[in-house]
């Protein structure tokens, strides 16, 4: 089969498919996109999936990569049905920028004490009532030192923050002091004044945002009880913890852009905490202009020969 000759599936809920639909046809006008398999299930070759209907990747006999929108996985892992070909995720240096963005973003938001001037904004108060520590007094620990960790973690160590980072095996970058594996997480707790979440969501992973890792993290640092910006996945985080941990000043202030039901029910306590921060999902959004021509790329890479870039290790679901 010829690439032309091949059907794309896209395979997206919860996301508009026009636009990636329209992208798509700019990029590789010769190639066919479908957004259902019914009559085409025997010619589809790729897949391009978004938290795809569960079981609607089976029953495609030429099927050979699945790539995922977004750099996370856990979307497709939550299907149980999941045909045995390669999955490639994103990495994209435009979703990187965004990420590091948000998380530098959000980082000096909580170094300066954004949340409090503005509540004091809205009372008419003028009160400057403690020391700012400098960047270099406050510690920022990155739970996962992935792509995206790695970035932010640059990028923080440049704007002067001592900056150290968390992942499964032990990687090493220049200026970070680096923990890894479950030993290492102790060590890495103990010293973090604001704890950034870029993990994906795993079996291992799952909830490791909760009381048990609070209570390891220091009483008081220069910016008060430690501040947690969760960028990684809601599944992560043990959301009445975080609540609790914030009423009982284990922690000082919260930033989450991911939660275990999204969109966040107008129920949730969340919602009007004063010492949350929350954003909709919105920290990297993958963006159908920069992520369709890469993707395309990698598709006409592929059919030359080439072996596929940013393959997920399935075992790690990852
Ligand atoms: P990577 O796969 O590049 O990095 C994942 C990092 O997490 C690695 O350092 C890995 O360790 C570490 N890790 C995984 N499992 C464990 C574990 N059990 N214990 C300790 N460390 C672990 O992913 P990315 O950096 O590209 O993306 C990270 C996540 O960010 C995505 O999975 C997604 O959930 C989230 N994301 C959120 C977005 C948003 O808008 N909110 C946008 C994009 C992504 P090791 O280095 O040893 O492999
Ligand atoms: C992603 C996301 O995984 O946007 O890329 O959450």
């Amino acid at each position: 089969m010829t690439g032309s000759d091949s059907t794309i599936l896209l395979a997206v809920t919860g996301w508009d498919p026009d636009v990636w639909q329209s992208e798509f046809a700019k990029a590789a006008p010769g190639r066919k996109l479908v957004l259902d398999t019914k009559d085409a299930n025997e010619k589809i070759r790729y897949a391009l999936v978004w938290k795809q209907r569960p079981g609607s990747l089976m029953g495609l006999p030429k099927l050979e990569v699945i790539f995922s929108l977004g750099a996370g996985v856990d979307h497709i892992f939550h299907d149980h049905q999941i045909p045995d070909v390669p999955i490639v995720r994103i990495v994209s240096p435009d979703l990187t920028m965004r990420m590091s963005e948000y998380v530098v973003w959000q980082v000096l938001d909580h170094h300066r004490l954004g949340p409090r001037y503005r509540q004091q904004q809205a009372q008419k108060v003028w009160h400057e009532d403690r020391r700012q520590p400098a960047a270099h007094e406050v510690t920022v620990g990155i739970l996962g030192l992935g792509v995206l960790g790695r970035d932010a973690a640059q990028k923080l160590r440049n704007l002067g923050f001592r900056v150290s980072g968390w992942s499964r095996r032990l990687q090493t970058i220049e200026g970070v002091t680096s923990h890894f594996g479950k030993d290492g997480l102790k060590d890495f707790l103990r010293d973090v004044d604001i704890v950034v979440c870029l993990l994906p969501l795993t079996p291992e992973t799952k909830g490791i945002l909760s009381m048990t890792m609070f209570a390891q993290m220091k009483a008081e640092g220069p910016l008060g009880a430690p501040v947690l910006i969760n960028a990684g996945r809601g599944g992560l985080q043990n959301e009445p913890d975080i609540l609790a941990a914030l009423d009982r000043g284990m922690l000082s202030a919260v930033t989450l852009d991911v939660f275990k039901t999204e969109p966040l029910p107008k129920t949730s306590p969340l919602w009007t905490h004063p010492q949350v921060v929350i954003t909709p999902h919105a920290a990297a959004s993958s963006s159908p202009q920069a992520l369709v021509p890469e993707i395309v790329a990698q598709l006409e890479s592929y059919e030359r020969g080439e072996p596929l870039k940013n393959i997920v290790d399935k075992a790690a679901q990852y």
